[in-house]
């Protein structure tokens, strides 16, 4: 069943587990994330990035609120890191629930109008907001953020930013990165814990992939309530397909997709069971 953002992170939050939010880009991606959070009795969040929504509009759309509507566990369909207020609107048009207002590009003034905007707009669709405050570095999207562009959350200024806004979720940058880390991970669990005793709205974690376990029970433990993958689930996906096309094979497709969906259930499922999801549908 289709759910707002709000109501699943809001649960998450009163009874201290996080909810997995999965990058997909196509039909597989749909059925892995769905088929996963079924298996396991698990809320979960489908999201799709800007450039993923412009290849399929409307259609990609349509297919994710379909398959969410007939899912047997909360499914919210969320638009990721959106700079664009145009392809906000027309996301939010088109049914999406919930959109991340992607400012964090800007300065914090700049930041906190473009987010309060968003939020203006998506109040008429019944939608909710994710902020995003400070600068994640890596590379996401097509983009790539330097590691000397990042910018880590400010407790006050998140506060400020909570308030101000009427965002539902706070995406927070405490040392987490898109992408591959290259170095080992080190997260800011001080400053997580100064920002989650500031705002009083569920925290995000961006940049999920190859962070140790114990970071993600720790972040939890410390009022993050939503995980965004990508990098893992893409890598299980494009291994599944360069292994089928090796020897100029010409397998049937739906071999393939099958294939591609298994393979992205692996990386799924194993991070729905860490967020501490399962069985809470
Ligand atoms: P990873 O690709 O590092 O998992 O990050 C995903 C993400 O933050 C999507 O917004």
């Amino acid at each position: 069943m289709l759910v707002p953002l709000e109501q699943i992170l809001q649960r998450a939050r009163q009874n201290r587990y996080a909810v997995g939010a999965f990058n997909i880009y196509n039909l597989e991606g749909v059925l892995a994330v769905i088929q996963s959070a079924e298996a396991l009795g698990s809320p979960v969040i489908i999201q799709l990035l800007p450039s993923a929504l412009e290849l399929g509009g409307t259609p990609l759309i349509q297919l994710c609120l379909e398959a969410g509507d007939k899912a047997q566990v909360p499914v919210a369909i969320h638009l990721d890191h959106c700079p664009s207020q145009k392809m906000i609107q027309a996301a939010l048009a088109a049914g999406i629930s919930s959109v991340m207002a992607d400012g964090s590009g800007l300065e914090y003034a700049g930041n906190l109008a473009f987010t309060k905007n968003i939020v203006q707009e998506a109040v008429l669709y019944s939608a909710g907001v994710e902020g995003e405050l400070g600068r994640l570095s890596g590379s996401e999207d097509g983009l790539t953020v330097a590691a000397a562009a990042a910018k880590m959350t400010q407790p006050e200024e998140a506060a400020d930013f909570v308030k101000q806004t009427g965002i539902c979720a706070l995406a927070v940058c405490i040392g987490n990165i898109h992408g591959h880390y290259k170095t080992e991970p080190r997260l800011d669990f001080k400053r997580l814990a100064a920002i989650a005793a500031a705002v009083s709205v569920p925290l995000v974690l961006h940049g999920t992939s190859g962070l140790p376990d114990e970071m993600i029970v720790r972040a939890i433990a410390h009022g993050v309530c939503k995980f965004n993958v990508n990098t893992e689930i893409r890598t299980a996906y494009t291994h599944s397909l360069s292994r089928l096309f090796v020897g100029g094979n010409l397998p049937e497709l739906v071999d393939v997709m099958r294939d591609g969906i298994a393979a992205m259930q692996g990386p799924i499922q194993s991070k729905i069971r860490l967020f501490g999801s399962t069985n809470k549908a």
